[in-house]
């Protein structure tokens, strides 16, 4: 997507969340964009899932603001979330294993036919060009979730995501457990959402892949943003050291 087509999506202002003693977020700022894939990173225990969490309505910051598409919201509901637009795209969670694919993509939305009948044809049917359009390769689209590779059932969230009108879609550690092949997958489907203009979160740990689909890396440590960059303006050495607190942190 050229970059005049991005637009800001989403922003994240001052936002603090403790649990107990632990101050997980200490005023986290972030700005992500239509049409781009941003990549936060960090330690263990540097507070990415809970931004991600508090993103998705999954749980209540302290204080802070989060300002989807000009809209201010001091804390979201999961519900609240996406009908918003932010999904955050869980690998099995979420979908039905002894259901197949199609019934997947729809689960709970069902379309009907003479407001009776489940259109089974129509979700089919839909399926079908909702994989071809996003480029998620399936067996089948009367194949069962449970028989699907992590990287295939991945596929099958994303487009279920998208069908509920997804625009931001958020992945926490997406390959932490694939094989080569399946990693491969994940990564050029994320990378093809961008280019189709959705806004994308990828947290990893993984700096190579980190660099290889990132437009722009938001580091954080100890709960607090140290600096957020463009790709092409910093090296994979320099990221790891703004992790590790070799380089200078805001106090
Ligand atoms: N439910 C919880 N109760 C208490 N402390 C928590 C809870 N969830 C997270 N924490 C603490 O908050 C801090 C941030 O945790 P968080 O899970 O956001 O880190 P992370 O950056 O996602 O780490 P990782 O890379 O290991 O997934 C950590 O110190 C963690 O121990
Ligand atoms: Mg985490």
């Amino acid at each position: 997507m050229a970059e005049a087509e991005k637009k800001l999506f989403l922003q994240v202002r001052n936002l603090k969340k403790s649990y107990g003693h632990v101050e997980a977020l200490r005023g986290v700022d972030l700005d992500v964009y239509t049409g781009e894939i941003l990549a936060v990173v960090g330690d263990n225990g540097a507070g990415k899932s809970t931004l991600i969490k508090s993103l998705a309505g999954a749980l209540v910051p302290d204080s802070g603001k989060i300002i989807v598409e000009g809209q201010t919201y001091e804390q979201l509901n999961p519900r609240q979330a996406l009908d918003l637009g932010i999904s955050t795209v869980y690998q099995d969670l979420s979908l039905v294993n002894c259901r197949d694919i199609a019934t997947n993509v729809f689960l709970g939305r069902e379309p009907l036919k003479y407001r009776l009948f489940i259109d089974k044809k129509k979700m089919v049917q839909d399926s079908i060009a909702l994989f071809n359009q996003l480029k998620i390769h399936i067996p089948s689209i009367h194949a069962l979730v449970g028989r699907l590779s992590g990287g295939q059932r991945q596929g099958v969230a994303v487009a279920r995501a998208i069908k509920f009108g997804g625009k931001l879609l958020i992945f926490d550690e997406p390959t932490a457990a694939m094989g080569i092949q399946e990693t491969a997958a994940t990564l050029s489907l994320i990378k093809s959402l961008g280019k189709q203009g959705y806004a994308v979160i990828i947290i990893s740990h993984n700096l190579h892949q980190v660099f290889s689909l990132a437009q722009r890396i938001c580091i954080i440590r100890q709960g607090l943003v140290v600096d957020t960059v463009s790709t092409a303006d910093i090296t994979p050495n320099q990221v790891v050291s703004m992790i590790t607190g070799a380089a200078q942190v805001p106090s």
